[in-house]
Order: C-alpha cells, then sequence, then structure tokens
C-alpha cells in the first residue's frame, strides 16, 4: 500500500515537473501587413544576426507559418505526401530544446540543454543566432520507410516548411539561412528522437545585425 502511495506520488511530481518545463504560446497574430510577393522580393539567406531574443509572439507566428494548423480537419500550412505529416520542428536555444506541438501552439522542453552549438556544427555563425528551428522528418510514418537516411518524400516535406520559415522570416523582420549542415547524431541523442526520427534540415533565426 505504501509503495503505491509513493509510486503515485512519483509519478505526479514526473507530471508537474514537465508541465513546468511546457511553455503556451499566444495564439499567433496573422494580420501580418507584408504581402507574399514582397517576401519573395526580399527573401535572401542571411549568416550574420545580432543577439536580440526572439518574442513569443514572433516565434508564435513563425511556428505556424512553419507547420502550425490552419484547417479545422486538423491539415497543416505546408503540405506532406501521403498528408503524412511527418515533420516536426524543435526550437533550440539558450534555455533549452522544444518541440513544437501545434494542436495546444504550445512548446515542450525535450531538453535544458543549450543545443544551438550542435546545431550550428562547423558554421560558428549559426550559434549566435538566438534560436535555431530543427526540422526532422519520421520515416515510420511513410510505408517502407527505412530507418536508414530520410525518404525522399520526407526530405520533399521539410523542404515545404523550410520555404514557409524563409518567407515567414522575411515577413515578420527576421532573417535566416536554411542549412543542412548539424550534428545530427548528437542532436538525434539529445532532442530524444526515435529510430525513424532524422533531422533534416535547419534555421538559424534572429534579427539583422
Ligand atoms: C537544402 C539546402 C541546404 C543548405 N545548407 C546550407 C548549409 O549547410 N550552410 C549554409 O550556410 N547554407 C546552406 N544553404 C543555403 C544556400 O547556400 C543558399 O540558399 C544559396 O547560397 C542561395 O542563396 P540565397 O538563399 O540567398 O538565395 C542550404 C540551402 C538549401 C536549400
Amino acid at each position: 500500500m505504501k509503495k503505491l502511495f509513493l509510486t503515485s506520488c512519483l509519478i505526479m511530481a514526473s507530471t508537474l515537473f514537465v508541465s513546468a518545463q511546457n511553455i503556451k504560446l499566444p495564439e499567433p497574430d496573422k494580420n501580418v501587413s507584408m504581402t507574399l510577393y514582397q517576401a519573395l522580393q526580399q527573401r535572401k539567406s542571411v549568416r550574420e544576426y545580432s543577439t536580440k531574443d526572439i518574442d513569443d509572439m514572433k516565434l508564435s507566428q513563425l511556428l505556424w507559418a512553419a507547420v502550425g494548423i490552419n484547417r479545422p480537419d486538423g491539415h497543416l500550412t505546408a503540405p506532406t505526401a501521403i498528408n503524412a505529416q511527418d515533420i516536426t520542428v524543435y526550437v533550440c536555444r539558450k534555455d533549452g530544446a522544444y518541440l513544437y506541438v501545434a494542436k495546444d501552439n504550445t512548446l515542450q522542453k525535450v531538453s535544458d540543454k543549450d543545443l544551438r552549438k550542435s546545431v550550428a556544427s562547423a558554421q560558428a555563425f549559426a550559434a549566435e543566432a538566438p534560436i535555431s528551428l530543427v526540422i526532422v522528418t519520421d520515416n515510420a510514418k511513410f510505408r517502407g520507410g527505412s530507418t536508414n537516411g530520410p525518404t525522399i518524400s520526407g526530405a520533399i516535406d521539410a523542404g515545404y516548411v523550410s520555404q514557409n520559415i524563409d518567407l515567414a522570416c522575411e515577413a515578420l523582420g527576421l532573417c535566416t539561412v536554411p542549412r543542412a549542415t548539424m550534428d545530427k547524431e548528437a542532436l538525434k541523442k539529445e532532442l530524444k528522437l526515435t529510430e525513424s526520427q532524422n533531422p533534416i534540415l535547419n534555421h538559424p533565426i534572429g534579427y539583422k545585425k
């Protein structure tokens, strides 16, 4: 009986601990004045960022544009092959790493570590950005998807999300560069990815220096 009570306490304590690590983002403001054609005109890769932080509203707007839910049936801002919804996006910043959970617009903490250096890998400039988004595809969402590297559909799906991020950055006054360079093994471990999940692209994001 005593053992059962202690176990229940432990489960409750761990639930409280995890929920304390989750961040509810504000509803994304979708009334952004820049037109799509202005964003396309301005889009470019930027590899120098100021240290100014990105506030929760901007982050919410950015993540919704990347891979948010835009229809009542749960479909997303980015298309995915056979609507597999294989893409997840992680936010890496000074205070840790978070999984973006679109359905309740929250950031779920997965690591207390600052993983921006693992994202930057050989390109030190990337670690200077206040946040890096890591785009991950899950092979298990595709029939016959092997565990050996991303599927073609997964790579294409990641490209759509990356382009959404590129254009949203322009519209929100932020700058970024899509990157394939990163320490994938370190990120797989620290983001607690499954065997079938592959980090495929990342975006350091900040304000212009
Ligand atoms: C799939 C992909 C992978 C890329 N990987 C890197 C990278 O690892 N490091 C980097 O600095 N830029 C990377 N880039 C950015 C390209 O170098 C950049 O888009 C290209 O030079 C054209 O410049 P622009 O984006 O300003 O038009 C990548 C772009 C794509 C589409």
